[in-house]
């Protein structure tokens, strides 16, 4: 029988334990950037409107039941007016990404990448996206619409 004496256990060399040394700070620095990505795919609301500056143009430009299609924040975002209010949403899906497309016949917005789809108040109405759109607040005053936090 062969026993062992615990002062010769064989220790990790200098190499072994710099190597894990440096394997765990990668692991760390990929941990943060994972977590970056995924909090902007997930809340891209706080991307946005942190950097955004207010839009405005004339309510001329935008009849009841039209459409007006401007950039916020460096997005595309859609206006849409119709008889009752004015709203305005993103056009970022919340699933991947994509640019979802508004369907005027159909009053909702569908996502092409894979078929999400919503509703004229930007409520996912089906498929993957596992949120609203986001919603942009918009304003009018006097013949001027201003879109985004002011
Ligand atoms: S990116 Fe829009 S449904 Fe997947």
């Amino acid at each position: 029988m062969t026993t062992t004496n615990p002062s010769q256990t064989p220790r990790p060399s200098v190499f072994t334990a710099r190597r894990q040394f440096i394997q765990l700070g990668l692991a760390a620095v990929g941990a943060v950037w994972l977590g970056t990505w995924l909090q902007s795919l997930l809340f891209p609301s706080q991307n946005t409107s942190q950097a955004a500056q207010p839009v405005s143009f004339p309510l001329a430009d935008l009849p009841v039941g039209g459409t007006k299609a401007i950039s916020y924040g460096g997005l595309p975002v859609l206006v849409l007016r119709t008889p009752e209010d004015l709203r305005a949403f993103s056009l970022v899906c919340t699933h991947l990404g994509c640019t979802v497309q508004w369907q005027a016949g159909g009053k909702e917005f569908y996502c092409p990448c894979h078929g999400g789809r919503y509703d004229e108040f930007g409520d996912v109405l089906s498929g993957p996206p596992p949120i609203p759109l986001e919603q942009i607040p918009v304003q009018v005053k006097g013949q001027t619409v201003t879109v985004g936090e002011m």
